[in-house]
């Protein structure tokens, strides 16, 4: 896979699955933009990567004026976006009747907000044959404790990857959603071990995931071997989802 003087944005690209996704890609040959909120996070991403073609930019997705600054950012380049990756999310969980409307909010307004007009405001940049990648997460077809207001913005962007499947088909823009299961990154820096081990003793594969394997789904999706592929969900996560 080939993804020389392509470029590619990636949402949340500054730590766990976005900034693994970020490191392939350049490693592939592409030039990539990655946002993040915290600026310290964004530099530790340029350092560890450390290459000129890694830019980073200070967005908050949640903001609609940073998603017009990203849009800008990208017009400003003068190039297209060939691969766009809405990876920018958070994790909160609750029992449903322990969820505040400020924890709902928040989900919502990052994962599902900042990522549908992170999408509008990116559209009118795609080249032809751009691939979209949205992040989802195995939560959004199954039914754990605890993931009620999470795992229903992931399925929201499940809904929103079909529609924008259908409706830039005419570009020959393809659109696909990659599922992690359970995988080892910041987010899930306070999960105690146990609970990690107990979840990966259920996983067939017995283990979580680790971020370079998602981001190696991602950049199949995004990559000609994948041409044919459009509207699907790809879950990665080590066959968990076999028993839902
Ligand atoms: N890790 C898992 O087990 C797992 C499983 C299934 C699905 N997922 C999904 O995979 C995606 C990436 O997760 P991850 O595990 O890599 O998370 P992570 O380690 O917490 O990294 C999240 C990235 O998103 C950025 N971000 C968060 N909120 C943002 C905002 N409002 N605007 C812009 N950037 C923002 C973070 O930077 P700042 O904090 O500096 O903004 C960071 O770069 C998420 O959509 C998550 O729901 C993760």
């Amino acid at each position: 896979m080939n993804f020389t003087n392509k470029n590619v944005v990636i949402t949340g690209g500054s730590a766990g699955i976005g900034l693994a996704t970020a490191k392939t890609f350049i490693e592939k040959g592409a030039n990539v933009l990655i946002t993040g909120r915290n600026t310290d996070t964004l530099q530790t991403a340029s350092v560890s990567i450390n290459s000129p073609k890694l830019k980073t930019l200070s967005s908050d997705t949640s903001k609609l004026t940073d998603i017009t600054l990203l849009a800008e950012t990208v017009a400003a380049n003068g190039n297209k976006v060939d691969v766009l990756v809405l990876n920018a999310g958070i994790a909160k969980q609750y029992l449903i009747e322990d969820t505040t409307e400020e924890v709902f909010d928040d989900l919502y307004n990052i994962n599902v907000k900042g990522l549908f007009f992170t999408l509008q405001k990116l559209i009118p940049h795609l080249s032809e044959g751009a691939s979209i990648v949205l992040i989802s997460s195995g939560v959004s077809v199954s039914g754990y404790a605890q993931m009620g207001a999470y795992a229903a913005t992931k399925s929201a962007v499940d809904a929103i990857a079909r529609t924008a499947a259908t409706e830039l088909a005419d570009r020959k823009i393809r659109v696909n959603v990659v599922a992690p299961g359970l995988t080892d990154t910041p987010m899930n820096q306070q999960t105690p071990a146990d609970i990690k081990n107990a979840i990966a003793a259920a996983v067939p594969l017995k283990r979580i995931g680790q971020a370079e394997e998602i981001a190696n789904a991602v950049v199949f999706l995004s990559s000609n071997e994948a041409s044919y592929i459009s509207g699907s969900y790809l879950a990665v996560d080590g066959g968990v989802t076999i028993r839902r």
